[in-house]
């Protein structure tokens, strides 16, 4: 009995969170928050990166695990601005869609950032790597200026 309604209980819950979650995608839009959360990633693994670069010593090993993070983000970005992608609760300025081809170069300016970033710290070059990231972050930040609200 005691069983039972303990998975009553449960299953009221599942129920609930799965309800809660069609109102969350229904407000907002799953492309939108796929890019969200890829950025996301992208800048946890940003933040880790400076921290072990601006230390003296450090966890050397961990620059590999996150300049690999920010570019397998970026691999897994996808068509991530499709047309429509622009209702919903988004940041995107609207000349993604107008200015494409100087948005798709920012991203490749970025992931060109990336790749290289990756691969100096796979090589264990510190200074490589932080100049690297120092590209990447500009290019991050050169995007944001352009096609990022507020
Ligand atoms: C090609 C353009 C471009 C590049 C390059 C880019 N971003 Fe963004 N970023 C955007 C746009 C556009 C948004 C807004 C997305 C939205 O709200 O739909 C965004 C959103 C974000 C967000 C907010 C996500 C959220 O919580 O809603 C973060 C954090 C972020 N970017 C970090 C980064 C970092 C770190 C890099 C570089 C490693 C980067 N971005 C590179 C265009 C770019």
């Amino acid at each position: 009995m005691i069983k039972t309604l303990a998975f009553a209980a449960l299953a009221t819950a599942v129920t609930l969170s799965a309800a809660a979650f069609e109102a969350r995608a229904e407000e907002n839009n799953a492309t939108i928050l796929h890019r969200q959360g890829i950025y996301k990633v992208a800048a946890g693994h940003m933040t880790g990166l400076r921290s072990i670069l601006a230390a003296k010593g450090g966890p050397v090993d961990n620059l590999t695990y996150h300049a690999n993070g920010v570019l397998t983000a970026f691999q897994h970005l996808g068509d991530a601005f499709p047309p429509g992608s622009d209702k919903g609760e988004t940041k995107a300025k609207d000349n993604i869609w107008t200015e494409r081809a100087k948005f798709d170069k920012a991203g490749k300016n970025a992931y060109t950032a990336a790749v290289a970033m990756a691969e100096a710290a796979k090589a264990g070059e510190k200074a490589e790597t932080r100049d690297a990231f120092k590209t990447l972050a500009g290019a991050c930040k050169a995007c944001h200026e352009d096609f990022r609200k507020d």
